[in-house]
């Protein structure tokens, strides 16, 4: 196995949702020009790669996670040339992108859904998952939709039933069929060959179903009011053991290409989530299982220390950590946690060991956005109203600066503006020494000035009184790093150094070593010896 370090281990993601990052023509809606034009912000705020949710032709029932072309872009967000462009300018910047690509689904739209449908013997007909009525009537079995209701669309014309994950807008290929898994292998190498250096697959877990569309099982801790998707559990519907043969396949696509990096969205506790890094000690599958655990887990620093124990001594051999705090289908930290909160958070996320993704806004500390009724546009949240499901407060637009559409849009923006706008926005804080967008530029340039903190081993994970401590170190380098997860003021013991940051911004340079008092919120990055 190589020991040379790659980009994807060094440096940072950072997640652009388009839809709400930059409007370039007053439509109210983010676009890829409108992104490029923001590549200087991106270059200086000190990520490495830019990942960018779905772009690709859409009729947007899931707001682009509904692929009706593989290899094109919506007009809504411009053209494949200013796709090109894009690309080259990220690239000019030293810096990466990558896509996100969506092969559990296509759009009820896509040309191979609608010839799938057009009748029983179309030569696409098992493209998709296809399905008689259950002996006597009603669903072939009970699996669910992940937005509500049964998972099984009836189609009248043909007299079948077809499997959607999500909407039924959305729905799922059959991965059992080779010549699906080639037709979005060669849409893969269409983006490759154009020069992306990765891909964030959606779903990755989800890709294949039960050949012989076995029931799930049902789930006795789901009670009436949660989702009825959890009414089951997802027995034969995820994480099924031919799903890492398609991994393995899907990375050496990719391996034909120098430097790429698989991503795969996977919700899975621990140990089935490092299964994706490849069933063998070779690491053939993903580089980079998404590991969401951070946001799942409960905010306390035992829970938190238990977490990185548990998935650092769950790694493969040689596999590469990654940890993620927040991104599109998710509240946002400071609302999660608070806002003093979530300082901590950043601290944690940019100096733990492996790769962190960051959400565009988290570096603002943007809250959740308000959707009054009316303004509802995720469809999470109009199927299922009022129990939570909705994503529309993580998805309003970026907050650029004080003037009337933020920066972000001349025109009326697709969601909201957060009511904060005037405090949180890049050019506000750009001018204020203890912002979060100032702590995350400080935090991500300590990351790349310090091999420790981008390379290093991490070392001696503990807690005391609600304090999260822990090191980083290579070869005489060494950081200890404690963070206040608690609401109260805190004394916990530090070992001898100097202070090199502080969430609150303050004390740089002077020495420590003893005790240490530390605020709700507060984290220290402490350079020992
Ligand atoms: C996961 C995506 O992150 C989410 O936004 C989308 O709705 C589903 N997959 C379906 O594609």
């Amino acid at each position: 196995m190589s020991t040379e370090r790659l980009w994807w281990q060094d440096g940072v993601i950072y997640q652009i949702y388009p839809r709400s990052f930059q409007d370039s023509n007053g439509d109210g809606v983010g676009d890829l020009a409108g992104i490029e034009s923001r590549l200087d912000y991106l270059a200086t705020l000190g990520i490495e790669a830019v990942w960018i949710s779905p772009f690709y032709p859409s009729p947007m029932a899931d707001f682009g996670y509904d692929v009706a072309d593989y290899t094109g872009v919506d007009p809504i967000f411009g053209t494949l040339t200013d796709f090109d462009h894009l690309i080259a300018a990220v690239h000019a910047r030293g810096l990466k992108l990558i896509v996100d690509f969506v092969p559990n689904h296509s759009s009820d739209q896509h040309p191979w859904f609608r010839e799938s449908k057009s009748s029983r013997d179309n030569p696409k007909r098992d493209w998709y998952l296809w399905r008689d009525p259950a002996p006597g009537g009603g669903y072939p079995n009970n699996w669910m939709s992940n937005f509500g209701g049964p998972g099984w669309t009836f189609d009248e014309a043909t007299g079948q039933y077809y499997y959607h994950s999500f909407l039924k807008e959305q729905p799922d290929l059959n991965w059992h069929n080779p010549a699906v898994r080639e037709a979005i292998y060669g849409a893969m190498r269409f983006w490759l060959d154009r020069g992306v250096d990765g891909f964030r697959m959606d779903v990755l877990w989800l890709l294949i179903k039960d050949a012989a569309f076995r029931d799930n099982l049902p789930n006795p801790e789901w009670r009436p009011g949660a989702s009825s998707f959890w009414s089951v559990l997802p027995t034969y519907t995820a994480d099924q053991p031919e799903t890492h043969q398609i991994v393995a396949e899907m990375r050496s696509v990719l391996d034909h290409y120098p430097e790429r990096v698989l991503i795969g969205e996977i919700y899975l506790d621990v140990h089935d989530l490092v299964r994706y890094y490849g069933a063998d000690s070779l690491l053939t599958g993903a580089q980079m299982p998404f590991n969401f655990h951070l946001i799942q887990t409960e905010w306390n620093a035992d829970r938190i220390a238990e977490l990185i124990r548990e998935y650092e001594s769950a790694l493969p051999a040689g596999a590469w950590p990654n940890w993620v705090m927040g991104n599109h289908d998710q509240s946002r930290v400071a609302s999660r946690i608070g806002p003093l909160q979530a300082r901590a958070a950043a601290m944690l996320l940019l100096t733990l060991r492996g790769t962190p993704t960051i959400y565009n806004g988290e570096e603002l500390g943007m809250t959740n956005g308000r959707i009054a009724p009316d303004q509802v546009q995720d469809p999470a949240e109009k199927n299922q109203p009022g129990i939570g499901m909705g994503r529309d407060p993580e998805r309003t637009p970026m907050l650029w600066d004080t003037s009337a559409g933020a920066g972000f849009t001349t025109g009326t923006p697709w969601l909201p503006l957060n009511p904060d706008r005037t405090r949180t926005n890049v050019a506000t804080e750009s001018a204020d020494d203890r912002s979060m967008l100032t702590l995350y530029r400080r935090l991500l340039g300590l990351r790349r000035e310090h091999p420790a903190l981008h390379t290093g081993s991490i070392e001696n994970i503990w807690t005391d009184k609600g304090v999260l401590v822990y090191t980083r170190a290579l070869g005489d380098e060494r950081f200890q790093i404690l963070l206040n997860l608690t609401g109260d003021i805190q004394t916990v013991h530090c070992d001898p150094g100097h202070i090199v940051l502080t969430t609150i911004l303050d004390g740089e340079g002077a020495p420590v070593g003893g005790p240490m008092v530390i605020e709700s919120g507060e984290g220290l990055l402490i350079r020992l010896g």
